[in-house]
């Protein structure tokens, strides 16, 4: 097996035989690709933590296709879970739940609680409905790529960093970044990741403050890790003005050589923008999520060994960008 068209229903149908057989596949999703396996199935959940090169107490997100399919993994579903999963299923929401006794247990790595999430990309939907036909109610599924790297948003990005794999093509990812992640297994809404869906968007909907630990990433969720989202390039966030006068010195550094110096910022410097690799990230953060993960790889591809960041704005709008940036710049 080698690329396979989502949008060829015959495709479909030979991807999720595959997956039925125990295999793992490339599949998109609307956030990232992700290295899917049948979720009930604990041999090909343990590929996926090799394949991935990641701890197996880290758990997987088990991806369903519906809300319905989400009463197979998890019990005792608190109230404000199921407004969310009404207001932002199918979408890039994962909520973590107290998890049903002997199900999926390989791939919530052994924890007491599951991580399901409903994708709203029309080929997962697809291939997920076609798995249930074939008795496969649940597709884990981390981000395709090696631990600690950047996440995969094309079938390509997949296809060079496992080149084994099967996968699934569905086009560029939409919104370009995980998940947001909600613990709802403490009584209030806990935000485990940033993500598009932002932490205001969770508060109106659950009609309940957050979890006051909000703001403190529980170690379990290895997209919590400080240093995670890792580039090959020295990451560095600065303000418009900072790349600006650094810009300046550096240039005229004796032996400084330019093309070994990216630029990804809103701001475009005032100068030498020919002689190193400037480029510009979009004003919107829903282009600039969309874009980010395919240009921290493009930098990387342009041989870049340090990268500028421009710092994103503080809004909300903006904290799951400004958070995965955070994580590549202690990676460095
Ligand atoms: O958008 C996404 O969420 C993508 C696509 C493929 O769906 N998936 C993704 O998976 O980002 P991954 O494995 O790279 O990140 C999943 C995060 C991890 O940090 C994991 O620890 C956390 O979800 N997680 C999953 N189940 C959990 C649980 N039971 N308790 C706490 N954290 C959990
Ligand atoms: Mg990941």
């Amino acid at each position: 097996m080698a690329l396979l068209d989502g949008h060829q229903a015959t495709d479909i149908q030979q991807a999720a035989q595959w997956l039925a057989q125990g295999h793992l596949l490339g599949m998109p999703t609307e956030t990232v690709y992700g290295l899917a396996a049948n979720a009930s199935d604990a041999d090909a959940v343990a590929k996926v933590f090799s394949t991935k090169g990641r701890p197996s107490d880290h758990p997987l997100i088990v991806h369903v296709a519906d809300a319905g399919d989400a009463e197979r993994f998890a019990t005792d579903i608190p109230s404000f879970a199921r407004a969310l999963m009404h207001a932002f299923w199918p979408g890039p929401l994962t909520l973590i739940l107290p998890r049903k006794e002997g199900v999926a247990s390989a791939a919530a790595g052994g924890h007491s609680s599951v991580g399901l999430r409903c994708p709203a990309h029309p080929v997962a939907h697809a291939l997920l409905l076609t798995c249930r036909t074939l008795g496969v109610l649940g597709l884990a599924a981390p981000s395709a790529n090696r631990f600690g790297r950047v996440s995969p948003t094309t079938a390509q990005h997949v296809c060079a960093e496992f080149p084994e794999l099967s996968v699934l093509q569905g086009g560029p990812c939409a919104v370009g970044i995980e998940s947001t992640i909600v613990d709802c297994t403490r009584g209030a809404p806990v935000i485990l990741r940033p993500g598009m869906i932002t932490r205001e968007q969770i508060e109106r909907t659950c009609a309940i403050p957050l979890h006051p630990q909000s703001s403190q990433p529980a170690p379990k969720a290895s997209g919590t890790l400080e240093a995670h989202y890792a580039p090959r390039a020295k990451v560095r966030l600065m303000h418009a003005q900072q790349i600006e006068d650094a810009l300046q010195v550096l240039l005229q550094t004796p032996g400084f050589e330019p093309r070994t110096l990216g630029v990804y910022a809103r701001t475009q410097p005032r100068q030498a923008s020919t002689q190193i690799h400037f480029m510009h990230m979009p004003a919107d953060p829903t282009l600039a999520a969309a874009e980010l993960f395919a240009k921290l790889r493009e930098f990387d591809g342009l041989g870049v060994s340090l990268l500028w960041v421009e710092q994103p704005p503080s809004d909300l709008a903006w904290e799951g960008i400004a958070d995965r940036l955070r994580r590549a710049q202690a990676s460095a």
